[in-house]
């Protein structure tokens, strides 16, 4: 056994801390033409709209609101006619993963030289260049503040598609745990889970050779149990979501990843659901990941036992302590307000089932998890199961 090997590229600037906004001015070029993309308004009500203007009053801004959740591609497209028309210079997102997700797209999508940027997503077009782009993250939850992943919703196809290049790393990215005072319990847990299962799927897999990975990934997972109990009791506790803004950004900038073996299937699956029934994000995850870990509780057994062991205190054998880990971490996402079943949204699970059998079928996925296991059939499975 050793660790796979790996190579490691991570140009993200992060500013991070209280009244960090202010510091926008230094990371743009001075005389850039800006767009500044936000989503449904939540920035107008907690004070960040107008720290973000204040801080650009120097520039010529043209801003784009209206990015939806799950951001969508025909939204996108109207972003990208202004910076093709007006010849923009620099975005600039603020708000959620989704803000910024659908800033990378259009980042990448203005200077896509073919007919239609969706080939991104859709067909894995290669992005040769992308306008510069830096953010004000106010939802600790995706980490897409410190990776080159974005992941775009199509609603004429109900799609929802990932695509990455080096080219979408945000130049910069400015963190203020205080932006996050204003988040819903809704969305502060939706963050919490998400960051939990991004863990999840790098670690709860089979063993590598990997101890500090291993370690780093455990750090993450209790620093945010730790700081999800202080936030239920004080939504306004700075260092709690500090730690939770902190952990969510590590755990999804390739660090914890490194040389070990990964998952994602949870991921997969559950883009499928928010692209035919619309559940935010980390809902789909907490459904899913307890019914995933189940199915391959034997394959994923050693790691589930380690961590049922570090991080939930269990003891007892390893085939115990690993049932109980799938427990225990269930627990913990009811514990924050998530629902685990689908019958929570109101879902068919056998439709929903047969739905996403048939999609993954269809485009030729036939062997997800980090052995391969997962055929279409058994992803039915586990969907109907988690009804
Ligand atoms: O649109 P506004 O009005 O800003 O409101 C948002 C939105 O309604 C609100 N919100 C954000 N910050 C707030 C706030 N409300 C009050 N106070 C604040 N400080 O929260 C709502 C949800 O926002 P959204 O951006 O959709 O949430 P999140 O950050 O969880 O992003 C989810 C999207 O990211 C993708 C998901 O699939 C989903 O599309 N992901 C991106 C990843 C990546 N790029 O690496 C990885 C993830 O696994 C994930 O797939
Ligand atoms: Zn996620």
């Amino acid at each position: 056994m050793y660790m796979n090997n790996f190579e490691f590229y991570n140009p993200v600037r992060i500013i991070f801390g209280r009244g960090s906004i202010a510091r926008l001015s230094s990371q743009i070029p001075a005389s850039s033409k800006v767009l500044m993309v936000y989503g449904g308004g939540s920035i107008k009500k907690n004070g960040v709209y107008e720290q973000v203007k204040d801080a650009l009053k120097d520039y010529e801004v043209i801003e784009f609101s209206g990015i939806e959740p799950n951001p969508k591609y025909e939204t996108c497209m109207d972003a990208i006619a202004i910076c093709r028309d007006q010849q923009v210079d620099y975005i600039v997102s603020v708000g959620g993963g989704s803000v910024l997700d659908a800033s990378k797209f259009i980042a990448a999508g203005s200077k896509y030289a073919g007919d239609d940027p969706w080939d991104l997503p859709a067909k894995g077009a290669e992005v040769k260049d992308a306008i510069p782009l830096g953010c004000v993250m106010t939802l600790p939850a995706t980490g897409s503040e410190m990776n080159a992943g974005a992941v775009i919703s199509r609603v004429s196809t109900s799609e929802k598609l990932y695509f990455g290049s080096d080219k979408v790393y945000p130049r910069f990215s400015i963190l203020d745990p205080s932006t996050t005072f204003s988040l819903p319990p809704r969305q502060t847990a939706n963050g919490i889970v998400d960051v939990f299962v991004h863990v999840l799927e790098q670690y709860a897999t089979f063993p590598g050779q990997a101890p500090l990975q291993d370690r780093f990934a455990e750090s993450i997972m209790l620093t945010l149990v730790e700081a999800a109990a202080k936030i239920a009791e004080n939504p306004e506790d700075y260092d709690a979501r500090a730690d939770v803004m902190w952990c969510a950004t590590q755990a999804l900038n390739g660090n914890i990843g490194l040389g070990v073996p990964q998952d994602w299937s949870t991921h997969n699956i559950g883009h499928e659901l928010t692209a035919f029934y619309g559940l935010d994000h980390a809902q789909t995850l907490a459904v899913l990941w307890p019914g995933v870990a189940r199915f391959n509780l034997t394959n994923k057994q050693e790691k589930l036992a380690q961590m049922g062991r570090r991080v939930w205190g269990l003891s007892g054998s390893d085939e115990q302590v690993a049932d109980a880990c799938i427990d225990r971490t269930e627990e913990f996402f009811a514990q924050v307000g998530m629902a685990t079943k689908l019958s929570a949204y109101q879902v068919d699970a056998v439709e929903a089932g047969a739905k996403i059998r048939e999609r993954f079928t269809q485009r030729g996925v036939m062997a997800q998890g980090e052995r391969g296991n997962l055929t279409p059939e058994i992803v039915e499975q586990i969907i109907v199961a988690r009804a």
